[in-house]
């Protein structure tokens, strides 16, 4: 027998035991699929984003895979300020609230998404020129929307993207109008509203040295001030084949000598080139597409699919080596036809960067990271 269908027979075996002991409700609905939450159960919390199609439950397979599959949810958009706070002090929590209340009947806990980021801002932010109105949007945002949540969510991002690739600081609206001091103020006020609600910091490539040094500051800065960070969320758009393994390892020991949690919270390992050779993940950044950029469109080959499963073994294999320091892994998306990677850099692309395909079957990497957990009772 090969390792990988020992794998599948291992797993089969334990739902059959499982099921029939009534063990395991969810793995009980489905025998194909082993619960990734119930594999990691004692290593960290497994986390999808949702979209609002799934919040408001009009998804029924993405549905049943979500509450079979994970103990944790980042709302993909619908807690961003552009949507939350619509208009000037018009707040809309309609989905926020949906999928508070869906968590919490399910038993998921929610990475609230996200308080202070330069993107996805409301339209009455674009071009405000005067410092006092800034300010008072920066508190009014974090204390009304922190505090509406607050032992409702989990956690929050409260700044999300604030540094740049050389590890300085991005030239936000924020940064322009406030100075340098805005995102310990962003967490002052987080901690003021939400008392009971852990506070992240947020970004891509920070596993990278000199955008790390910068992170690490910042939650120094933050340290220093005696405010409140309870840990560091490193995105993981990165490309399969191309995963900054080593970067990775010295950024979770780095960030952990810090006293922090460490996440894992956007993960997605993409197949297809990359227009600019780089791994921003830069949401404003779009490129043109052409048939050499989208060479997937009829299917994924079996050895690009093979490549992608090696390389999420190899980084959930160095999340269990790290398991006492790293508490979450979250999936950018339920399956690959919803991942943002379609249509994001290039629109209309046809992206695999997930461990469910289009119809939500387990893909080759799904086994690979399970298997990356010793079966009980081996
Ligand atoms: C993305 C969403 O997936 C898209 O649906 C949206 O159009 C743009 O934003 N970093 C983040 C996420 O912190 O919020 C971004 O999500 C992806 C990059």
């Amino acid at each position: 027998m090969s390792k990988k269908s020992f794998i599948r027979f291992t797993f089969s075996a334990w739902l059959f035991i499982m099921t029939c002991t009534g063990g395991e409700k969810a793995a009980a609905q489905n025998t194909q699929t082993p619960p990734l939450k119930e594999i990691f159960k004692n290593d960290f919390l497994i986390g999808t984003a949702m979209n609002a199609q799934q919040i408001e439950e009009k998804d029924a397979a993405a549905d049943r895979l979500i509450k079979q599959q994970f103990n944790a949810v980042t709302p993909e958009n619908v807690m961003k300020a552009e949507i939350i706070q619509p208009g000037w002090n018009k707040y809309d929590f309609d989905l926020a609230d949906k999928l508070v209340a869906y968590a919490q009947q399910n038993n998921i806990k929610v990475n609230a998404h996200t308080l202070i980021w330069h993107s996805q801002l409301p339209a009455f932010m674009h071009g405000m020129r005067d410092a006092d109105s800034v300010r008072q949007y920066f508190i009014n945002h974090i204390t009304n929307v922190a505090s509406r949540y607050d032992g409702k969510v989990y956690s929050w991002d409260v700044v999300n993207e604030a540094l740049n690739e050389d590890g300085t600081l991005r030239k936000s609206i924020f940064l322009e109008k406030l100075g340098d001091n805005y995102i310990v103020e962003a967490f002052r006020l987080a901690q003021k509203a939400a008392p009971h609600t852990k506070l992240y910091y947020n970004d891509y490539n920070i596993e990278q040295p000199e955008k790390r040094a910068g992170a690490i500051a910042v939650i120094k800065k933050i340290q220093a001030a005696g405010v409140r960070i309870d840990g560091v969320g490193i995105q993981g758009h990165w490309k399969a084949g191309t995963v900054p393994m080593q970067n990775i390892e010295e950024s979770i020991k780095e960030f952990s000598a810090l006293g922090i949690e460490v996440m894992f919270t956007e993960l997605d390992l993409g197949v297809l080139p990359n227009p600019w050779n780089n791994n921003t993940a830069e949401v404003s950044s779009t490129a043109k597409g052409s048939a050499a950029m989208n060479p997937y469109a009829n299917g994924l080959p079996d050895s690009v699919e093979q490549m992608q499963s090696k390389a999420y073994a190899d980084l959930f294999s160095l999340f269990m080596k790290y398991k006492n320091n790293v508490t979450r892994g979250t999936f950018w998306g339920v399956n690959d036809g919803q991942s943002w990677l379609n249509g994001w850099p290039i629109p209309g692309s046809t992206n695999y960067p997930l461990l469910f395909d289009r119809n939500f079957k387990p893909k080759a990497a799904f086994y690979s990271v399970i298997a990356t957990v010793t079966p009980r009772g081996n």
